[in-house]
């Protein structure tokens, strides 16, 4: 473990020094070989170094790399037109992280309920998200996270944020009240330790979210593109939410963020009311036309749920071969999470000393959120390691 000493310390000290990247499998600078299943937390969509998405960039950064908002980029409006294609009929506003597009969402919730309330501002602007969720480090994010380890030191948090439990539909009932704008959740919680929100409870949410009134809006930062097997996690459930935040796998490790809103709601943003220097920059593009390029040319979302039913399964069993330390197994596609009983922090540094990179997730959970790519045998080396893993700690 070392911490560089001109860093800030706002993370911990890292376990090694990352070198490069092939595939499936990142390399430190001692030459040691990992199974990257990490994917530097759900953002790889295609693993290290995919020639399409390298061509893609290198071409790119030969031709313009940015030139701001004042001009219109084609790559950028192909891009939104593909995101539209996928999500439904409305517009797209890009910028650069999941921290960014929640911003994004919790701006157009303002908006809208400033339109709900005749054109007055600070009447109608609460925004119920729910308890476990984690939404980023901005202060419209850590207002909608609500855990001690994100708020605390940066009190006072930004008005308005209120609570439910996800899948009770009545908490949510019962936090909605006239000043409410929106509802705001991810299709999955990740860093909460990979919580889905159930099919039966989206539909209620969207159903009561109608009827009073107030955006649905579903943060799609991790779970989204592709990593469940469904371009969006949400999309199984058969629910349309107002608007969708998405990063991460986007630009499969180049930073770009977008929301997608439906048409209801996409004429609250006007020119001024928001922007970003960089957000959705020629480069940026390139590289999530290149994810979404192997996406369709690899089928990767039949790929991801064709592979995880034998890998799920193979995980489950390690839950009856190791009952003492391996509680359930919960999650989509390539976003599981292994609820331990013990031993967490072990888990992750005896992967990782046996080649396995997992991250670790709140309660008690460890993460696997291999790249679309990854194969079965991939993915059962993920579970022979684990094996190991959990043989010695037992
Ligand atoms: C669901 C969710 N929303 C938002 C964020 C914040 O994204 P970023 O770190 O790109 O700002 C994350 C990051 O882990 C996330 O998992």
């Amino acid at each position: 473990m070392s911490h560089y000493p001109n860093l800030a310390k706002n993370y911990g000290p890292t376990p090694f020094d990352a070198e490069r990247g092939e595939g499936v499998y990142l390399y430190d600078t001692k030459g040691k070989r990992y199974l990257d299943f990490s994917s530097g937390i759900a953002v790889n969509a295609l693993g290290h170094g995919h020639p399409l998405w390298v061509k893609a960039v290198q071409e790119q950064a030969a031709s313009l790399v940015h030139c701001s908002n004042l001009f219109g980029i084609p790559s950028q409006q192909r891009l939104a037109d593909r995101l539209i294609e996928r999500a439904g009929s409305g517009r797209i506003l890009f910028c650069n992280s999941g921290a960014e597009s929640n911003e994004a969402l919790i701006k157009l919730a303002r908006l809208h309920g400033r339109e709900r309330a005749g054109g007055k501002e600070g009447q109608c602007y609460g925004v119920v998200c729910a308890d476990n969720a984690f939404h980023g480090r901005t202060f419209g994010g850590m207002a909608a996270t609500p855990q001690e380890k994100i708020q605390g030191g940066f009190r006072p948090m930004l008005d308005g944020f209120s609570f439910g439990i996800l899948n009770d539909i009545k908490s949510f009932e019962n936090a909605i009240d006239a000043s409410t704008a929106a509802v705001f959740i991810e299709s999955i919680q990740g860093e909460g330790g990979v919580f889905p929100a159930d099919t039966g409870f989206l539909k209620e949410l969207r159903a009561l979210c109608t009827e009073r009134g107030v955006l649905l809006l579903l943060d799609e930062v991790q779970c989204g593109i592709g990593r469940t097997g469904h371009f969006f996690a949400f999309e199984k459930s058969g629910v349309q939410p107002d608007a969708i935040g998405m990063a991460k796998g986007l630009g499969g490790g180049f930073p770009i963020g977008a929301i997608w809103m439906a048409e209801s709601c996409a004429e609250l943003y006007q020119p001024g009311s928001h922007g970003t220097t960089f957000g959705g920059n020629p480069l940026a593009c390139a590289a999530a036309h290149a994810v979404l390029d192997a996406i369709e040319q690899d089928q990767l979302l039949e790929h991801v749920q064709t592979v995880s039913v034998e890998w799920h399964s193979e995980l489950k069993q390690l839950v009856e071969s190791f009952p003492a330390t391996v509680a359930e197994v919960r999650g989509e596609g390539f976003m599981v999470g292994l609820a331990l009983k013990k031993h967490m922090a072990e888990v992750v540094s005896v992967a990782r000393d046996k080649g396995l990179l997992i991250v670790p997730a709140g309660h008690e959970t460890i993460r696997l959120l291999p790249p679309l790519i990854a194969t079965a045998e991939n993915l059962n080396e993920s579970v022979q390691i684990l094996k190991a893993v959990l043989s010695e700690l037992a």
